[in-house]
């Protein structure tokens, strides 16, 4: 395949890429989006295997074959719940392929460069390293966190931020040192410790941050994965991987600024690490001093159900563990049937990753026109008669706003409070992502239907009926 072919080949895919993010970004389109993306990584694929592979068919083979079949056995076996350390761990995979690039390159001896070019190609190696190197092992310990494999509380060492400034003096000297080495021929120690410093400053840099801005660690290694990859793309001269990099880059990075806004949190903050980590809990003790807790039974909340005229559903992570979206489409059919209004408010972190419940409210066919943004509803509450909290706490926990120095103080949450009555369904009194006790369940309009998300709404179902 000609040269020519190859790059229309990759213009069409960079084409389906631009597609793709623009069929994300809405609910409706997404389905298309999808199709784009994986219409353009084919093209991608192809022209790469014909057009730019000239040699050793039976490793790509061998290795396509064996990431190809784990792939599909993943996709195949993680449930909706898992999604969240599927893609942190799949990220990682782009940082150490990043890493491995990178080395490939730095030992090609066919690559023969000179003067400012060499000085190009080995700042290009190096920034491909670093990035790569931070993107695996930070993407590793989001993996373990979000899999809650280790704690997800944030480790805040004492002289945390110089130990970061450290590193990265360290590796800035350290560039220096291998651009300088690899123009005599040598450079290998240093890639090396930089290596090593950027696989500790990763591990450093998400361990830190815990609780409630896990979802800004998520789409920032996203963000990471992007530059990692576009780095690689530089390596290997290869203009598609520079911009689909850029693409994934970039998106991750707004989407990191909309996480932040969301969680009225500092970017900067949030990146140091082991911002509002201080005090703030209620223990699970404290009911006496916080309030009675008042559980009700299946059939009562459908009692309040049929009472009410405005209905605000506000789904949570226990939705997902649960799987109880199918059910909740059931009662919201009924519901509106009887001429009640129902409708949903998602707030920005919900589940554990960007867009967690608006991706299961579709699968269960849950109409759009009735899923609102935290903004869009917040200030509807006074007017709602019954707000139905389904395994969510941390999002619609007044700690955010009550307790000035709670870990999640500041974080906009669905004042569902304010509404006539809120039911909650959840299984135990235990708290929330952010580990953050919660005085909602205490308030004198709050009643709890405890139970398993979906087997309390199969039962208030039948109770509808
Ligand atoms: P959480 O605050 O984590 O609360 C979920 C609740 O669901 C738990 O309190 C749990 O209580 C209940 N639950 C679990 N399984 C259940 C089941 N089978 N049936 C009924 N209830 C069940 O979730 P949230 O309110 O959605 O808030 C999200 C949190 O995750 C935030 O802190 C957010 O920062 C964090 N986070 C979000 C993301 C993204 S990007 N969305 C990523 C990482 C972290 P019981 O155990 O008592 O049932």
């Amino acid at each position: 395949m000609s040269q020519g072919i190859v790059t229309v080949a990759y213009i069409g895919a960079i084409i389906l890429f631009i597609l793709a993010l623009g069929g994300l970004s809405t609910q409706e389109t997404s389905r298309r989006g999808n199709l784009y993306g994986m219409s353009g990584m084919a093209l991608a694929l192809l022209a790469t295997l014909i057009g730019v592979v000239s040699d050793n068919y039976f490793i790509l083979f061998i290795g396509v074959l064996i990431g190809g079949s784990i792939g599909l056995l993943l996709a195949k076996k993680v449930e909706m719940t898992q999604m969240p350390e599927l893609v942190a761990i799949l990220h990682s995979l782009v940082g150490m392929a990043a890493v491995l690039v990178g080395f490939a390159n730095f030992m090609d001896h066919t690559i023969v460069l000179t003067g400012v070019e060499k000085t190009i190609h080995d700042v290009e190696t190096y920034l491909g390293i670093l990035i790569g190197a931070l993107t695996f092992s930070g993407s590793v310990v989001a993996f373990l966190k979000l899999s809650a494999r280790i704690s997800g509380k944030p480790l805040t060492l004492p002289f945390r931020h110089w130990f970061n400034l450290t590193l990265l003096l360290l590796a800035i000297w350290l560039c220096f040192r291998f651009v300088d080495l690899s123009a005599a021929g040598g450079g290998m120690l240093p890639l090396i410790a930089m290596t090593i410093i950027s696989l500790v400053f990763g591990v450093h840099m998400v361990m830190a941050i815990g609780g409630a801005d896990m979802p800004v660690v998520v789409s920032m290694l996203n963000s990471y994965s992007g530059w990692a990859a576009a780095a690689t793309g530089f390596m290997l001269s290869n203009d598609l991987l520079i911009v689909v990099g850029a693409l994934v880059g970039s998106s991750g990075a707004i989407l990191s600024y909309i996480m932040c806004r969301a969680m009225n949190r500092n970017f900067i903050s949030v990146i140091a690490g082991g911002f509002g980590t201080s005090g703030g809990e209620i223990t699970e003790g404290s009911e006496g001093e916080a309030g009675e807790v008042v559980a009700i039974e299946a059939v009562e909340a459908a009692e309040l159900l049929l009472e009410a005229k405005e209905v605000m559903i506000i789904p949570g992570y226990g939705m997902a563990v649960a799987q109880a979206q199918h059910v909740v489409n059931d009662i919201t059919r009924k519901l509106r049937d009887k001429k009640i209004n129902v409708r949903f408010g998602i707030h920005p972190v919900a589940g554990r990753m960007p867009g967690h419940m608006n991706v299961l409210l579709a699968e269960a066919k849950v109409p759009y026109d009735i899923v609102f943004e935290l903004d869009e509803v917040n200030d509807d509450f006074p007017k709602v008669d019954v707000s139905i909290v389904i395994g969510a706490n941390d999002i619609v926990n007044p700690a955010a706003q009550e307790v000035p120095d709670s870990p999640i103080a500041g974080m906009p949450v669905l004042e569902c409070w304010k509404g006539k009555t809120t039911i909650v369904l959840k299984r135990s009194m235990a708290t929330g992502y952010a580990g953050v006790a919660n005085p909602l369940f205490y308030k004198e309009n709050t009643k709890m239907l405890f139970g398993d998300a979906r087997e309390s709404l199969g039962a208030v179902f039948k109770h509808l009926e």
